[in-house]
C-alpha cells in the first residue's frame, strides 16, 4: 500500500499519494491538487519540485553520489570511455562488444557534415561566441536531415548522427574562426582522438596524439555526460514536450547551458583566475566580495543547487588535472590560484555554513587549457559531453506515458480589471 499525505485546506481534506523512487527518494504527487482544492503550488526555481520520474541518473547531494544508470561515476571515469558511457546513458545498459562496434561504425559513418554547412560558419561575425554558433548549427541540422524519428533504428541513427556531428561542427567552427584549413574526421581514430585531430591537426604541422591527453578528454566528457534535471536538461525536456524535433530541443539545451551560472561557469572560472593572476583582483578580495550580499560577484566554480558537499566530479577532475599537467610538464599558475582559493574557502565559515564547495567547473577549465582548447570553447566542450545525457532525457520523456506538454501555472500580481482609456484622454 503506497503512502499518502493528508492535506486540509478550509473545509476540504484530501489524500495525496506519495511517490517513492528506487533509491528511497519520496515526492508528493500533487496532480489532483488544483482540481480538488483550487490551489496550485509555488516553488521559484523549482528548488523543491520534481518534474518527472527518470531512470537515467541518480544524484545524492548530501552524500556526493552520482551514478549513470546505476554505475558510480568514479568507476565509469576510471574504467569506461565516453563512447561507451554515451551508449549506456541512451540505451540503459553497457554495450556488448558487438553493440559498441556497431555504434562506432555508425559514429564514423555520420561524422561528416553537409558541405553546404561550411558556408554558414563563414556568415557569422568573426567574434561570434562558439556557443551561439553551435546552437544555431545544431538547429540547422534539421534542415539537412529532415527525417528524424520513426522506427527504433531510425531514432538510433538520428541520435548517433548528432553525437558524431557535434564534434565536427565544434572543430569546424574553431578552424574557420581562425581562418585555418578544416580538418576532416578519420575512420582510424576514436571519438576523442578524432575531435582532437580535427581541432589541432594542420597540413604543415601534423597533430601528435598523446594517450594521456585523449584519456583526459574522455574523462572530462564522461564527467559532463548527464546530471538529472539541471537547467539545460530541463530546457530540452520542456521544448521537447511540445513534440519538437530532437535537433531543436538540443539547440535549446545548448542555449540554456551557455550562461555563467550553469555551463558557462567553466569559462567564468578561468576569467576569474586570470584576473587574479594579472593582479587585477587579490585572492582575499575575491573571497571577501563573494561573501558580500551587496556585491554581485560570486566565486565561480563554487556552490551547487543539489550538491551540499564536494561535487564528486570535481574530485575526479582535480586528479585528472594534476595527472595531465604533470605528464605535459605544465606549470599553470591558475592551478595554484585555484588550489589556494579552495583551501581558503573550505576553511571559511561563510562557505562552510552555506555548504559551498567546488563544483565540476572549478578545475575543468585548467584541464581544457592544458589540452589547448581556447577559453571561449570551454562551454562547447561541456555541451559535447552533456549531449548523450540530453538525448537520453529527451528520449525518455518522449517514451513516458505520463509526459505531457509542459505548461507551469502562476500567481498573477498585476493590475486588476480596468477599462481602456482612449489616447486623447491619457
Ligand atoms: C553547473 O544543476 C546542475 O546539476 C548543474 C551542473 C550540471 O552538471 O548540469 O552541475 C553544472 O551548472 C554547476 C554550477 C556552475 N555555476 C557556478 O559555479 C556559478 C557560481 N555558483 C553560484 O552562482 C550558485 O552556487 C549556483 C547558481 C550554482 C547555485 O545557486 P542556488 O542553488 O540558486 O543558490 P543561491 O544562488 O540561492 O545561493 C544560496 C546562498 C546565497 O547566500 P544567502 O543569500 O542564502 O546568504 O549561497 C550563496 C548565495 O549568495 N552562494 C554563493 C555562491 N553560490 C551560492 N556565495 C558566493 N559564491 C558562490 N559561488
Amino acid at each position: 500500500m503506497s503512502e499518502t499525505i493528508t492535506f486540509t485546506w478550509k473545509d476540504r481534506t484530501i489524500e495525496l499519494p506519495v511517490v517513492e523512487g528506487t533509491e528511497g527518494e519520496k515526492a508528493i504527487d500533487i496532480s489532483k491538487l488544483r482540481k480538488e482544492t483550487g490551489l496550485i503550488t509555488m516553488d521559484p526555481g523549482f528548488v523543491n519540485t520534481g518534474c518527472c520520474k527518470s531512470a537515467i541518473t541518480f544524484m545524492d547531494g548530501e552524500r556526493g553520489i552520482l551514478r549513470y544508470r546505476g554505475y558510480p561515476i568514479e568507476q565509469l571515469a576510471e574504467e569506461s570511455s565516453f563512447r561507451e558511457v554515451a551508449y549506456l546513458l541512451i540505451n540503459g545498459e553497457l554495450p556488448t562488444r558487438k553493440q559498441i562496434t556497431r555504434f562506432s561504425v555508425l559514429l564514423n559513418d555520420h561524422s561528416l557534415v553537409h558541405e553546404d554547412m561550411r558556408q554558414f560558419f563563414g556568415s557569422f561575425p568573426m567574434q561570434s561566441h562558439p556557443m551561439g554558433i553551435l546552437s544555431s548549427m545544431v538547429n540547422a541540422l534539421k534542415s539537412f536531415y529532415p527525417y528524424l524519428a520513426g522506427t527504433r533504428e531510425e531514432i538510433n541513427t538520428t541520435v548517433t548522427r548528432l553525437i558524431s556531428k557535434v564534434r565536427t561542427l565544434a572543430a569546424m567552427s574553431y578552424k574557420i574562426s581562425k581562418g585555418h584549413t578544416v580538418v576532416y574526421p578519420r575512420p582510424d581514430l576514436s571519438y576523442c582522438e578524432n575531435f582532437l585531430n580535427m581541432m589541432f591537426d594542420s597540413p604543415v604541422r601534423p597533430y601528435k596524439m598523446d594517450h594521456d591527453v585523449v584519456n583526459a578528454l574522455s574523462v572530462f566528457l564522461i564527467l559532463h555526460a548527464d546530471h538529472e534535471q539541471n537547467c539545460s536538461t530541463s530546457a530540452v525536456r520542456i521544448v521537447g514536450s511540445g513534440r519538437v524535433n530532437l535537433y531543436a530541443s538540443i539547440s535549446a539545451g545548448i542555449a540554456a547551458l551557455w550562461g555563467p551560472l550553469h555551463g558557462g561557469a567553466n569559462q567564468a572560472v578561468i576569467e576569474m583566475l586570470e584576473k587574479i593572476d594579472r593582479r587585477e583582483l587579490t585572492i582575499n578580495d575575491a573571497v571577501k566580495k563573494s561573501k558580500d550580499k551587496n556585491d554581485p560577484f560570486r566565486l565561480m566554480g563554487f556552490g551547487h543547487r543539489v550538491y551540499k558537499t564536494y561535487d564528486p566530479r570535481a574530485k575526479i577532475m582535480k586528479k585528472v588535472c594534476d595527472r595531465l599537467l604533470d605528464k605535459l610538464h605544465i606549470n599553470d599558475p591558475l592551478l595554484d590560484i585555484a588550489q589556494t582559493l579552495e583551501d581558503i574557502a573550505l576553511n571559511d565559515d561563510y562557505f562552510i555554513s552555506h555548504n559551498l564547495y567546488p563544483n565540476v567547473d572549478f578545475y575543468s577549465g585548467i584541464v581544457l587549457r592544458a589540452i589547448g582548447i581556447p577559453t571561449n570553447m570551454f562551454t562547447v566542450m561541456f555541451a559535447i559531453g552533456r549531449l548523450p545525457g540530453w538525448i537520453a532525457q529527451w528520449k525518455e520523456s518522449m517514451e513516458d506515458p505520463e509526459w505531457k506538454l509542459n505548461r507551469p501555472r502562476q500567481i498573477y500580481t498585476g493590475p486588476v480589471k480596468r477599462d481602456y482609456i482612449p489616447l486623447e484622454n491619457r
